[in-house]
Formats: C-alpha cells, sequence, structure tokens
C-alpha cells in the first residue's frame, strides 16, 4: 500500500491555537494544533463549500463559518445528524515539517 505522505509545509506555519489552509494531493485541508496536538480535515464545508480552517474550535469540534455547522476533528462526524460528512487525514511532523497521509 502506498503510504504517500505529503510534505505541507514547516512546523512553524501551524503554531499552537491556530490552523491553517493547506494543499495535500487534491485535498484542500484545515490543518489544526490544539493543544499541540495536530488535526487534518477536509477544508471544504460537506454543506456549501465553507472554509473549515477559519472555523472556531469547542471541544474538539470545529465550527464552520459559514453557517455553524460543526464537525469532531477526530472523526469528521457532523455532531447534529452523526454522520461523517468530513474526511480525516492522519498527520504528523517529521523534523521540522508537517506531512498529510493522502491514501490513493
Ligand atoms: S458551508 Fe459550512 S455550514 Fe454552510
Amino acid at each position: 500500500m502506498n503510504e504517500n505522505w505529503i510534505d505541507v509545509g514547516p512546523s512553524e506555519q501551524c503554531l499552537d491555537g491556530t490552523a491553517v489552509e493547506v494543499i495535500a494531493g487534491d485535498h484542500v485541508i484545515a490543518l489544526f494544533r490544539i493543544a499541540g496536538k495536530l488535526w487534518a480535515i477536509d477544508g471544504i464545508c460537506a454543506h456549501q463549500g465553507g472554509p473549515i480552517a477559519q472555523g472556531e474550535i469547542h471541544d474538539g469540534c470545529v465550527t464552520c463559518p459559514w453557517h455553524g455547522w460543526q464537525y469532531e476533528l477526530a472523526t469528521g462526524v457532523q455532531t447534529i445528524n452523526r454522520k461523517t460528512l468530513q474526511r480525516v487525514f492522519p498527520v504528523r511532523e517529521c523534523e521540522g515539517r508537517i506531512e498529510i497521509q493522502v491514501s490513493m
């Protein structure tokens, strides 16, 4: 299986408590760092395409800034209908770089 870890930039681009939108392969991904841990979730909202990286974080969930849909960062589950609407991606740091795994 192709692990396909994609370098999306230096670690400093996503400091603790911040988020950034990155491109990994064909995917727009919202990258968050919360309490030191990185999370990567589909950056385009399943509702109408809002920018998830601009959402606020509360209790492990991101709120889309356009109409308020909320998703669990760990699973991509939408908190009202409990369906997995956003894809989530493995993310790691390696020698000062952030890498996201996008399976082929
Ligand atoms: S586009 Fe995200 S809630 Fe509507």
